[in-house]
């Protein structure tokens, strides 16, 4: 296992999922983690981060220097290596001059970590305001740029290595390579995380840690809630009891695949509740989408509660949450932040109904999410499913949520969806859907005047969220679907193409 300690980079996951695409277990920990519980986790290599500091600032991030004496590889990147060398006797300074872009690597002595890349120089990527002076006993230079004279160093014997660029971005070509050099050769690890592993490992745990009583899921029909109770129903059983709330805010068909899959294909016995009026009643009149957020998480905690007390002996509630919403981290901004994402709207309810969480996937990324429900024999039109968020279509149904408005919007949304994925885009994008607008504007079809709704067609490209593009999808594959959407969906005579990325517009338009 590698463990990745967090300066603050913006990097951070970038460099967590690189060791995995090794094939090797990783960790991020916060930069305080005290060194014994370093010791205790018995890494094979640490890797310390990039950060947006300079040493010489006050409250820069810092650690206890007994990590560089427990005898493991240690790999600094960017301020992760000047603060290495600031603390074992080096100089750091402070340039005027920001470096920050492309350079070229000129690699003065191979080493371990440069091993395999050939090109000499290489092109790597610079984002720093320090600089090395001078070294402390022991280290050596083994590449440099012409702006940046110590561009990358080690102490050999001590196996300690730096390197002023990030070989984590794909601006470094190379860098993997050098990532899997440090890994495989200088920590000496073994490529064994995978699925299947995991599955096993996870299957071993969950049985350990929950040996009697039941476990409640909220079960969405998304990927995470999904994956976690097939691999909760794995290794417990009909012990695991997932409850999936159908708020009548889902698209077509959803409702009724969820429990066909995991009925019949799984045979876990999901508890339905059909709460849809609930829902719709509890909407009635409210348009403002901060207001149908709450309103939709207040009365899902109502039903899921009231189902949940109906079985007997429930001592877990187990949540699907991932490893990006746990990931704490040390913001540029300020102190330690941990972002803890409450799925589903059930945050209050371990406490309420004394129940300890259990999250099994939490220290995966979505691609892993992804790949361990494969392994567990999940369909591939679950796995791969868009992100769907919690309160449904509800937010693409702009202004007031009603039942004929919802039949409108699930009706473009299956046209889209199956154009979508017959042009083979589906995978391509991170979600693709249509939003009902709240204004109507005039057409004509056949000889007569019409005046009704408009869909906007909303499909990005993004790898998790934060930041998206807008997709350019094909005209024809547009065509087609405004086309349909117009022919086929009563009620609708327009349809219009978001162009907005995020930021400054949102994914979602509520
Ligand atoms: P935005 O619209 O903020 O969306 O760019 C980012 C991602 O989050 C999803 N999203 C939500 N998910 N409850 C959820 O569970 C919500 O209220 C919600 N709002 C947005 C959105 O689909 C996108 O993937």
């Amino acid at each position: 296992m590698i463990l990745i300690i967090d300066f603050g980079s913006q990097y951070n996951q970038l460099i967590a999922r690189r060791v995995r695409e090794e094939k090797v277990f990783c960790r991020i920990i916060p930069p305080d983690t005290p060194v014994e519980r370093i010791r205790e986790a018995g890494p094979e290599g640490i890797i310390l981060s990039g950060g947006p500091a300079s040493i010489y600032e006050k409250n820069s991030p810092t650690m206890d220097p007994a990590v560089f004496d427990l005898g493991v590889p240690v790999l600094g990147i960017c301020y992760g290596m000047q603060f290495m060398i600031h603390l074992l006797g080096g100089k750091v300074f402070s340039s005027k001059k920001r470096e920050y872009g492309p350079a070229s690597l000129i690699i003065e002595k191979t080493g371990e970590l440069f091993e395999g890349v050939k090109e000499n120089p290489t092109p790597c990527w610079m984002s720093h305001g320090d600089s090395i002076q001078s070294l402390p006993p022991g280290f050596e230079t083994t590449a440099r740029t012409v702006n940046t004279p110590v561009a990358a160093v080690e102490n050999h014997e001590k196996k300690l290595y730096g390197l002023q660029f990030h070989p984590e971005v794909t601006h470094t070509p190379k860098g993997s390579t050098m990532l899997r050099n440090f890994i495989r050769k200088v920590c000496g690890a073994k490529p064994s995380w995978t699925m299947k592993n995991f599955a096993q490992e996870a299957v071993e745990t969950i049985s350990a840690q929950v040996p009697e009583g039941k476990v409640i899921l909220g079960l969405s029909g998304g990927v995470d809630s999904s994956v976690t109770a097939a691999l909760l129903h794995k290794a417990l059983g009909n012990r695991l009891v997932p409850i999936f709330v159908d708020n009548g805010l889902l698209r077509e068909g959803e409702a009724k695949r969820l429990k066909e899959v995991f009925r019949k294909n799984l045979h876990v016995p999901v508890r339905a509740v059909n709460a849809k009026k609930a829902f719709l009643d509890a909407l009635s009149g409210v348009t403002d989408p901060e207001k149908k957020r709450k309103i939709i998480g207040r009365v899902f905690m109502e039903v899921f509660e009231a189902e949940a007390k109906k079985i007997e002996d429930v001592k877990f509630l187990a949540q699907g949450t991932l490893y990006p919403d746990i990931i704490e981290s040390v913001s540029a901004f300020g102190g330690p932040t941990a972002v803890i994402k409450s799925h589903h709207n059930v945050g209050g309810l371990p406490r309420k109904m004394k129940l300890s969480l259990i999250e099994p996937l939490k220290f995966l990324f979505k691609d892993e999410v992804r790949k361990l429900g494969e392994e567990l024999g999940l369909p591939g039109d679950v796995v791969w499913r868009q992100p769907f968020p919690g309160p449904g279509l509800a937010i693409r149904v702009i202004g007031e949520v009603t039942a004929r408005r919802l039949s409108v919007l699930r009706k473009a949304d299956a046209i889209l969806m199956e154009e979508i994925r017959a042009a083979g885009y589906y995978k391509k994008l991170w979600q693709s859907f249509p939003v009902l607008l709240p204004i109507k504007s005039v057409g004509i079809m056949g000889d007569k005047r019409t005046y009704e709704n408009i869909v906007a067609i909303r499909a990005v490209t993004s790898t998790d969220a934060m930041t998206a593009d807008w997709a350019r999808l094909p005209l024809k594959l547009l065509a087609v679907v405004s086309n349909r959407i117009i022919n086929e969906v009563r009620g609708v005579n327009r349809v219009v193409y978001d162009i907005s990325s995020k930021p400054p517009s949102t994914i979602e338009w509520e």
